[in-house]
């Protein structure tokens, strides 16, 4: 994997939206008791659950070993919550069973730094052989769907809005090296999504942030016999906020544009 030039900055990046991240709690299973995390990074989010439901055990994994050693050291007094360093593949040789497996802004990750799609479908499957029959896999990232990378309606204009802005110009120049010119509503979102990493740029620039659409996603429940329970494509408040303020666009153009979806599918 790509180094992480600011490991501190990353984490801090990670758990700045905590409040937004944490309503996939709702999605959690009454009846559920044991909780998967995987791609936990530093443990916010994985201790936070275990604060709000401190009946359930909950296990974060993550492959950065150094995001680990800092998660365990914030354990503290919990009893309910243990971190291990590995791949989810390693977790299949072990007979413990989930009721709920969580992948929050990870399977973007996995998808750049792993084998594309296949990594994806891999990384599904292993959370299925994970769960209990009955239990949840709840998926939070950034996802488009399918029609956004065939429409180009409006993206003439709103791209010009963003190329006004000077500071933002090189970093899109940028981009359409990696990514390919910028025509559809899903370049420009993509774009919308990172151009405010430029200090993470390296690393940030050439990942790809919205590999797997919510199209993609349901035919690889379909084909592991799961049930999708929820879906959800949003905005976060902040983001639409700020693409208004730092490129003016309309109410009507912010509508084409998301930065989040939900996804919860029943094994
Ligand atoms: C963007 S962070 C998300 C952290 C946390 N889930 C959150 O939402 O705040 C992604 C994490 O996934 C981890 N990661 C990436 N690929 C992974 C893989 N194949 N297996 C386990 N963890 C992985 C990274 O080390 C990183 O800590």
């Amino acid at each position: 994997m790509e180094d992480i030039v600011n490991p501190q900055r990353y984490l801090e990046r990670m758990s700045k939206p905590l409040q937004e991240k944490l309503k996939i709690a709702k999605y959690i299973p009454q009846a559920a008791s044991t909780l998967l995390d995987v791609g936990c990074a530093d443990g916010t989010i994985t201790l936070a659950l275990a604060d709000m439901y401190p009946e359930m055990s909950f296990v974060g994994i993550d492959l950065n070993e150094d995001f680990i050693n800092i998660a365990r050291g914030r354990i503290g007094e919990r009893k309910n919550v243990s971190f291990e360093h590995g791949y989810l593949r390693e977790r299949l040789s072990n007979p413990e069973r989930f009721d709920v497996v969580l992948f929050c802004s990870v399977l973007h990750e996995f998808f750049s730094y792993g084998e594309g799609i296949s990594t994806i479908v891999k990384a599904l499957s292993d959370a299925h052989e994970t769960l209990n029959k009955g239990g949840v896999l709840i998926l939070r990232d950034m996802i488009l769907y399918d029609y956004a990378d065939k429409s180009e309606l409006w993206v003439e204009e709103t791209k010009n809005k963003v190329i006004a802005k000077e500071e933002v110009t090189h970093l899109l120049t940028d981009f359409e090296t990696i990514f390919g010119p910028t025509k559809t509503i899903k370049q420009l979102n993509h774009f919308l999504l990172k151009y405010m990493y430029a200090d993470n740029w390296e690393r940030e620039g050439g990942e790809n942030y919205v590999p797997v659409s919510f199209e993609q996603y349901d035919q690889i429940f379909k084909l592991l016999g799961m049930q999708v329970l929820f879906q959800r494509s949003s905005t976060i408040p902040y983001l639409k906020e700020k693409w208004e303020s730092d490129f003016g666009f309309s109410e009507a153009e912010l509508e084409s544009f998301r930065s989040t979806g939900i996804v919860v599918a029943r094994k």
